[in-house]
């Protein structure tokens, strides 16, 4: 099983980036727990973060015939992104959005994803543990579609 973890702007910088908000784990930490716990699954991942938005559109264009499920922090992108969703929408594979921080508990203008819609399913609130959640709902969905 091979899966993609695509993150967008600014979360390179987590662990510096507002951390009362998205806590202080690195990037590099979260891909290193990702990659150990997926391995235990059986699982290969790619990790991939981009700042620039048509490059996150190439990476998800690019995982159709390549990945059997997409994980997908969209990050700032996730409120404005039509180009992300309309990637999203012509990739068939399972896809999860996944939120460090509670998006519906926070300004008005994050509870709205203009992805959701493209996505399985969404997990927000829970931290970097989401990341690792979303590995386990995604192999599953896989698994159940096999
Ligand atoms: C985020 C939430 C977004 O609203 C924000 O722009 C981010 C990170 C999160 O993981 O909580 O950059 O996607």
């Amino acid at each position: 099983m091979n899966i993609v973890i695509i993150n967008g702007p600014n979360l390179n910088l987590l662990g510096e980036r507002e951390p009362k908000i998205y806590g202080k784990e690195t990037l590099k930490s979260i891909e290193k727990k990702c990659k150990e716990h997926a391995k235990k699954n059986k699982i290969k991942v790619d990790f991939f973060q981009s700042n620039i938005e048509g490059e996150i559109v190439t990476k998800i264009q690019k995982s159709r015939d390549k990945f059997d499920g997409l994980i997908i922090n969209a990050a700032a992108f996730t409120h404005t992104s039509v180009a992300i969703l309309d990637a999203l929408n012509l990739v068939k594979i399972p896809k999860i959005e996944v939120h460090i921080s509670n998006i519906f508990h926070r300004e008005e203008f994050r509870h709205k994803s203009l992805i959701s819609s493209a996505v399985n399913g969404l997990i927000c609130g829970l931290g970097s543990q989401g990341y690792i959640l979303a590995i386990d709902a995604i192999k599953k969905i896989i698994k159940d579609n096999k």
